[in-house]
């Protein structure tokens, strides 16, 4: 997701990113697509970092300075009188989308376990969706009720025999770990999270505020650390009468490829239940399973997966729609 494949080059990403913005936003469609052969452009992000050259940070950054979503005019013009400026967002600040709708992708496996349950979300953001259980949802018509009267109902398209829960599972305990945890309560923090949505996803922005409005009643508590080091040390915390589940979702993707194998060792010797919720080419486990099935969707999907066993769903990267396997 994101157009952040560190083996591509910049125009291939921002080409990349405009397939996936098809559909979605017209406005990143075209803009991509425009930044692709723009020489302006392409020599401003080939002075930054690779990993500070993706889409997603560039548009949100511009966004972020001008006050309003960049077209190709107001992107060239602030590259060229305010490149360092620019510069200087993109490099203090990260793609951080934080996905509340991501829950409802997440919920049926998690209602499934055993309760009560412990949380830890690695590559937390903000800790938006970490608060599953405080989010009410709407799968075509099945309602969900969470503990959260006020919080916002997340719409969900099921597909396929998914399993649908009846309840919010209980959450006794949760924590996040972040290289850069956001603060729910800095409105800074907040601001550049409404940046990362992208112009045309409006009901995106609504449901963002509303969970932000959540999490600053219920505010989860995300860690700083690296989910290659700190991860154990955190697990350690958690309390032994419940169920440990680590989970992630679009994470992988901003990892070292040579290292994901590691992290997933590091899941495994946990003894807890593991979800991972990432884009088909990132995981690390049963690779080739899960390639041919993501056929399906191409690269436009993640691949929902427990225990790092092949696919059990395949999920719309924002969380629009869950498409459960059928058992073999
Ligand atoms: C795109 S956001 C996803 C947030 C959230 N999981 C969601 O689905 O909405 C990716 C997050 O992963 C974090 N991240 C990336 N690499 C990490 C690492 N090595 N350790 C911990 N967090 C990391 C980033 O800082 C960022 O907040």
């Amino acid at each position: 997701m994101g157009g952040h494949d560190l083996t591509a080059t910049t125009a291939e990403n921002y080409r990349a990113f405009a397939l996936e913005a098809a559909g979605r936003s017209a406005q990143y469609e075209r803009l991509s697509t425009e930044v692709a052969d723009d020489d302006t452009i392409l020599s401003f992000l080939a002075r930054l970092p690779p990993a500070k050259r993706q889409p997603n940070l560039l548009f949100a950054a511009a966004r972020y300075l001008l006050g309003a979503p960049p077209e190709l005019k107001s992107l060239r013009s602030l590259v060229a009188d305010r490149g360092d400026e620019m510069a200087s967002v993109m490099r203090s600040r990260r793609t951080q989308t934080n996905e509340p709708a991501r829950c409802a992708t997440l919920l049926p496996l998690l209602a499934m376990l055993p309760g009560p349950l412990a949380l830890i979300e690695v590559g937390a953001s903000a800790g938006l969706t970490l608060l599953p259980d405080r989010y009410s949802y709407d799968y075509a018509g099945h309602r969900v009720q969470g503990t959260d009267p006020d919080a916002p109902v997340i719409a969900c398209e099921p597909r396929g025999p998914v399993p649908l829960p009846g309840r919010v599972p209980e959450v006794t305990w949760r924590a996040g770990l972040d290289l850069n945890p956001l603060d729910v309560a800095s409105d800074e923090d907040m601001q550049w999270l409404e940046c990362l949505v992208w112009p045309g996803e409006e009901g995106r922005l609504t449901r963002l505020r509303a969970a932000i409005a959540t999490a600053r009643r219920h505010p989860p508590r995300v860690v700083r650390g690296d989910l290659l080091t700190d991860l154990p040390a955190l697990a350690r915390q958690a309390p032994g009468d419940a169920t440990l589940v680590i989970f992630h979702s679009a994470v992988l993707a901003y990892v070292d490829p040579a290292r994901r194998g590691e992290f997933a060792a590091i899941v495994a010797g946990l003894g807890a239940v593991w979800i991972s919720n990432e884009a088909p080419r990132v995981v690390p486990a049963d690779v080739g399973a899960t390639l041919a099935a993501a056929s399906l969707y191409g690269n436009h999907c993640f691949a929902l997966m427990r225990d790092g066993r092949g696919p059990v769903a395949f999920t719309d990267g924002h969380g629009a729609w869950l498409d459960w396997l059928p058992a073999e």
